[in-house]
């Protein structure tokens, strides 16, 4: 599981719009003197232009030339506009492209229908050609925005690979604690948004070890309680680091709570039971589970099973919320499989 393609399987795409390159915009109408009516209105724009005529062949293009931008047609062979519309929004790595529907339906009801299959905007036809111009670099822009979040996101996801790639015994470390917190998430029935902020969060949960000493981060053997009290403060860090990106608001709690205890005997802010937000109380527990089956130079990491078993007896310790143990346990055996 390569880190960089988190965001292929988030709800940002993966694809960003090359800043190089004039925006892509794909024209989809089965109709080919729509196409090239609407091709004409565009070209003076210097947009790349791609063209499908019926709705496969626009899911087709979509996924090979990754459009900054769709018009579409809703009545159409193979899938209609809605279908393409619905299958494109619900997709992770394309719901982010604006979808423009063109279509000649005045009904209200038709309007309804393609905006609950998620789409951005409509044109009548006949519509003008400023109207047309205009919704299109609207959205363009919009789409560009995403494109600026989407890069900065993953830059922190670049940076926390870095930093545990320099070191055998972090690596992979919050790749790992992403999947489990996401398994631990769907089992107690979080949404599909609180999945997605725990994954996100979860695998910048450390990225706060950036501003840390590498001589303390790779010693090869236990710390000093100075040096403890240097590395706890990559919670701090890493709040900081995340604070100013709006798309990361909702991940915050993980970075910045995850070594609280359910006690209150954690850091960096001593709070304790649920003024911890639920997303950190799960990641503390498969942070800690990691931790404790990861080799470190002066010892061995504990089995799966050995590590279970540790949890299952502290459940009662005060360190983790004592509702998540089971499905927290459930989850982990189901995936190693013990
Ligand atoms: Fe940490
Ligand atoms: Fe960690």
């Amino acid at each position: 599981m390569a880190l960089i393609q988190t965001k292929s399987s988030s709800t940002l795409p993966s694809m960003n719009h090359d800043v190089n390159q004039p925006p892509k915009v794909l024209i989809v109408d089965d109709n080919t003197a729509n196409v090239e009516l609407l091709k004409v209105q565009l070209k003076p724009y210097n947009y790349q232009l791609e063209t499908a005529y019926d709705g496969d062949e626009a899911l087709e293009k979509t996924r090979a030339w990754h459009p900054d931008l769709i018009l579409l047609d809703l009545m159409m062979p193979k899938k209609s506009g809605y279908e393409v519309c619905q299958i494109l929004k619900n997709d992770k790595s394309y719901c982010l492209i604006p979808i423009i529907i063109i279509t000649a339906l005045r009904e209200l009801q038709d309007k309804i229908k393609a905006i609950e299959a998620g789409a951005d905007d409509f044109l009548i036809k006949p519509f003008n050609k400023i109207e047309l111009v205009t919704r299109v670099s609207s959205l363009l822009r919009l789409k560009a925005l995403y494109d600026d979040l989407d890069s900065s996101e993953n830059i922190l996801y670049s940076m926390v690979h870095m930093l545990e790639e320099r070191d055998v015994y972090t690596r992979g470390h919050s790749e790992r604690v992403a999947h489990f917190s996401l398994k631990v998430a769907e089992k107690i029935g979080l949404s599909e948004k609180e999945i997605d902020y725990i994954r996100r969060g979860s695998l910048l949960h450390d990225i706060g070890k950036i501003g840390i000493r590498e001589h303390i981060l790779t010693k090869p053997g236990p710390l000093t309680p100075e040096e403890m009290e240097h590395i706890n403060t990559h919670p701090l860090r890493g709040y900081e680091i995340c604070k100013h990106l709006k798309s990361l608001i909702p991940t915050l709690p993980i970075i910045r709570h995850h070594h609280e205890r359910y006690d209150g005997g954690g850091y960096p802010d001593g709070i304790k039971g649920e003024d911890i937000h639920l997303f950190a109380r799960i990641v503390a527990l498969t942070d800690t589970y990691d931790a404790i089956t990861s080799n470190r130079p002066y010892r061995r990491g504990l089995s799966a099973m050995e590590a279970l078993k540790i949890i299952d007896k502290e459940r009662l310790s005060g360190q983790w919320d004592p509702r998540l143990i089971t499905p927290f346990l459930e989850v982990m055996k189901e995936i190693k499989k013990v």
